[in-house]
């Protein structure tokens, strides 16, 4: 198995948010290698695991990693989209959701997985390798006003259109380093200078559409706080803008009458309702300076968390 190393981002904020819920099951809905639910099984021994990851690799790894910690641990190859079915009927209670978005550092990491910009392999960036849309797919089949839009929304590209065009252009597309060298070509000299790497919001963009990344956001939230008992609490750390507006709206319509929240408006109005929540981050908590110098991939994120307080 491929070496997994991927630093727990806010492990002491995690840590310190999750030891006042109740005993039950913690669920992590981005298990990656396991770091921050090693963590956790260490700090709260009257909890169990249960760890879900769309990525084979980041599970087997995981496995390994939590291997001491023997049935207070489970695994589901699963996406959190499907939280609910993926947690199944239990007895024990669910107290923590956590979310963990985004690529681990081996996904990025790993050349053959075909999420990063500094690499030519095939056209890839699939988190779950039993999914038939590639990167290769949106890459080559998706029309032009489909492939500007989703750069300009997901990568917030300024030349989204620029670019598309040129992909248009240039089909078929089979490798990295060709789309690479499409997009560098489509963005102005100027800013090809200034902008960081010139395919990095072309990819990140891409890579969001692949693993529908908004919408399983968008699914997997709405069920988290449906999933906990008063007490329980839910956590998510986000790396993108767009991810954590959504986290904010979300988790403020919850803490309001949750009337707001999608799951909730498709039921009829009940006068009165109660909050589904309080807000434990009225801001969003961000990594301390040592934090930041350790691991330059934390330099984005962005940790809000809720507590559940009435009853379903
Ligand atoms: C940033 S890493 C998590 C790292 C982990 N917290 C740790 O400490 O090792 C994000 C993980 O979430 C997984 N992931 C992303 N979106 C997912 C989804 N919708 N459902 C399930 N897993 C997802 C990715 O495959 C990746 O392994």
């Amino acid at each position: 198995m491929a070496e997994f190393s991927h630093l727990p981002v806010m492990a002491r904020e995690v840590v310190e948010l999750l030891l006042p819920v109740p005993a039950g099951l913690i669920v992590d809905c981005t298990l990656g290698g396991g770091g921050h639910a090693g963590l956790l099984l260490d700090a709260r021994p009257d909890c169990r695991l249960l760890g879900i990851d769309r990525d084979g690799v980041a599970l087997a790894a995981a496995q390994s990693h939590l291997e001491r910690f023997g049935d207070r641990v489970e695994f589901i190859h699963s996406e959190f989209g499907r939280l609910r079915d993926a947690v199944g009927p239990r007895e024990e209670p669910v107290v923590a959701v956590l979310m963990d978005l985004g690529v681990s550092s081996p996904q990025l990491d790993h050349p053959e997985r075909g999420f990063s910009y500094r690499y030519d392999v095939a056209l890839d960036m699939r988190m779950d390798s039993r999914q038939s849309l590639t990167a290769a797919v949106v890459v080559n089949e998706y029309d032009e006003a489909e492939l500007a839009s989703l750069i300009a929304r997901y990568g917030e590209e300024r030349f989204a259109r620029r670019v598309a065009h040129a992909i248009v252009a240039a089909r078929p597309l089979h490798t990295t380093g060709e789309l690479v060298a499409v997009v560098t070509k489509a963005i102005p000299a100027a800013t090809r200078r200034t902008g960081g790497h010139p395919a990095k919001r072309t990819f990140q963009a891409i890579r969001m559409e692949v693993n529908r990344e908004l919408p399983n956001l968008a699914d997997g939230l709405d069920e988290s706080v449906h999933l906990l008992g008063p007490g329980g609490r839910v956590l998510v750390m986000a790396y993108h803008s767009l991810e954590d507006r959504m986290v904010k709206q979300k988790m403020r319509a919850w803490a309001d009458d949750g009337r707001s929240d999608h799951a909730v408006a498709k039921m009829p109005v009940v006068l009165g309702r109660q909050p589904l929540t309080r807000l434990l981050t009225r801001k969003a908590l961000r990594p301390t300076a040592d934090e930041l110098a350790a691991n330059p991939r934390s330099e984005s994120v962005r940790l809000r968390a809720s507590e559940r307080v009435s009853p379903s």
